[in-house]
């Protein structure tokens, strides 16, 4: 297994609707072990097939801590919203990297989807693990968080060695933040012809 590159914003195949996914076999195991090996390598919380380059419906996330921890692999999922309640958090996507923005989602949601093995599974989720499952199934569907987001909550994570955290928050705009993608998919893309 290997760690995957990352498709980073205005990559088309963020865009597209994933296929979703027939006949299960030995390419699974390998796609979701390379994906969790590129979501516990560049520290994210979950992942979607389309994020490395692979326009199926599969996605891992990551549920629990420390060693209660566990990744759920899910093909082909369906969310299902359970309560009124709504929860605002401020979100972040490893195919954007360092923006984020004040996402408004369902607090509460069930999944159906199928296991790398076809097998059906369902399940409810709150909390953490009910906005990375939306977050990660949108990508499924071609959407991105900043789709959803309060655009005027848009910011950049600067580093920041005075601040206490590490870093500190910078205001941004949709287009400032797709010039920015932009060169830093020119800049993958130089390196990678070089190397
Ligand atoms: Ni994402």
């Amino acid at each position: 297994m290997h760690k995957r590159d990352l498709m980073i914003y205005g990559e088309p195949v963020l865009r597209k609707k994933a296929r979703s996914v027939r006949d299960f076999g030995e390419y699974l195991d390998e796609l979701f072990q390379d994906m969790i090996e590129t979501l516990i390598e560049e520290v994210g919380l979950g992942l979607a097939a389309p994020q490395v380059g692979e326009s199926v419906q599969a996605l891992v996330v990551r549920a629990g801590a420390g060693s209660e921890e566990t990744i759920h692999r899910l093909l082909n999922p369906r969310v299902t919203v359970l309560a009124d309640e709504e929860s605002c958090v401020r979100e972040g996507c490893l195919s954007l990297p360092t923006l984020r923005a004040d996402v408004v989602r369902p607090a509460r949601v069930a999944v159906r989807g199928v296991d790398p093995q076809g097998r059906p599974v369902e399940f409810e989720a709150d909390d953490i693990l009910a906005r990375a499952l939306q977050h990660e199934i949108d990508h499924l569907r071609g959407v991105l968080f900043t789709d959803r987001a309060d655009p005027g909550s848009l910011v950049w994570m600067v580093p920041d060695e005075e601040d206490e955290e590490g870093f500190r928050y910078e205001p941004t705009t949709l287009p400032e933040a797709e010039q920015a993608f932009e060169r830093l998919r020119r800049r993958r893309a130089a390196k990678k012809q070089q190397a």
